[in-house]
Formats: structure tokens, C-alpha cells, sequence
């Protein structure tokens, strides 16, 4: 799929089916992750993808706009251990993973990960060691139904040449 149609075409996908994701994929996503910029080619990220039932369900009841993460097939849980520019560095790595996954026709949710209160649990759970920060929370499944278009400002709206006009 071409990048700007890829780019197009995402949305937050929170309804998935049964499928299961193949493990190849999931690390082809995880790949995409990996290979986002960072400020100082630091990379200060690890990738913990979950796709036990049990665990998805508990990230579900622990976040607080996250309950729709025990219906899907997996989650990747984005860590970065605390550089200066950790949450940079785990935002670009995030919406990596949301267009490889819609590269694959598999819909994902970003779920808020820093600065929540359940940051320690989800670290907790995942066995993370101490100093890494939980950038965000993944959800990723084959979409059930198609997901509702957000309405995006328009271009004209948001792009100004040189200077604010
Ligand atoms: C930092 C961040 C945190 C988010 N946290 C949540 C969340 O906790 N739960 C959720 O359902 N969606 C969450 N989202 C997804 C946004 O709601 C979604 O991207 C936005 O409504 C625009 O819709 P779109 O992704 O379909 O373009 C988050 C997105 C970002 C960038």
C-alpha cells in the first residue's frame, strides 16, 4: 500500500473480530516501530506485544478509555526507558506501528499511556524495569466493522505559508 494512502486511510479502530493476528505480522509491526526516527539515534524503546486473553482483559479494566482492548487480538505495549526525548521518540514509534498495522488491514487503537495513573500497574504486569516509561498501549485486531471517520480540520484551516496568516 502506498504510504500517503496508508496515511489516508487509518483510523482508531476499537471493534475487532475473532481472527487471530499471525506472529509474523505482529513483528513486522514491531519492525515498523523499531525503524522510526529518534532524537539522537538514541532508540530508547522496547516492544512488549501481549496477546494472552487474560492480560488483554486486564489491560482493559485497568485504563480508564481503554475497556474495548480485551476484544482484540493483541496489544503492543510501547515503553522507552527516561531519555530527554523519550515520549518523542515512543509518539514516533507509535504511529509506526498504527500504519504498518493498517498496512496489514488490521485496525489499532492508540490508548494513552504516559502521564496515566495505571502507568505502574501496566509496567507491573508487563515486567518492565524500573526507569521505563509506558508511552502507549496498542490495541490491534482485525476490524469488525468498518470505524467511523473522525472529521480531520481541513487543510486550509491548518497550513500556513511562511508566517500565520
Ligand atoms: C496520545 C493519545 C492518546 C489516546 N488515548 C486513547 C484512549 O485512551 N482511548 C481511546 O479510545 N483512544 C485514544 N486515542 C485515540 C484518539 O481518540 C483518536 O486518535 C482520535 O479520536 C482521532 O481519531 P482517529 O485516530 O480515527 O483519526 C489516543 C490518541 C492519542 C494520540
Amino acid at each position: 500500500m502506498d504510504a500517503l494512502d496508508c496515511i489516508r486511510r487509518r483510523r482508531s479502530v476499537r471493534e475487532y473480530s475473532e481472527q487471530k493476528i499471525g506472529r509474523e505480522i505482529l513483528e513486522q509491526i514491531v519492525d515498523a516501530g523499531r525503524l522510526a526516527p529518534t532524537a539522537n539515534n538514541i532508540q530508547p524503546w522496547e516492544f512488549v506485544v501481549v496477546t494472552k486473553k487474560g492480560m488483554l482483559e486486564k489491560f482493559g479494566s485497568i485504563t480508564n478509555y481503554g475497556g474495548f482492548i480485551k476484544g482484540a487480538a493483541a496489544c503492543i505495549l510501547v515503553f522507552c526507558k527516561d531519555t530527554k526525548y523519550y515520549l518523542e521518540d515512543g509518539c514516533a514509534a507509535t504511529e509506526n506501528v498504527l500504519l504498518a498495522a493498517e498496512s496489514f488491514g488490521i485496525g489499532a487503537c492508540w490508548v494513552a499511556g504516559d502521564k496515566k495513573s495505571y502507568v505502574d500497574e501496566v509496567r507491573a504486569l508487563a515486567g518492565a524495569p524500573e526507569g521505563h516509561k509506558l508511552v502507549a498501549i496498542i490495541s490491534l485486531g482485525y476490524p469488525k466493522a468498518g470505524a467511523p471517520a473522525k472529521t480531520k480540520r481541513p487543510l486550509v484551516e491548518i497550513l500556513h505559508w511562511e508566517k500565520f496568516g
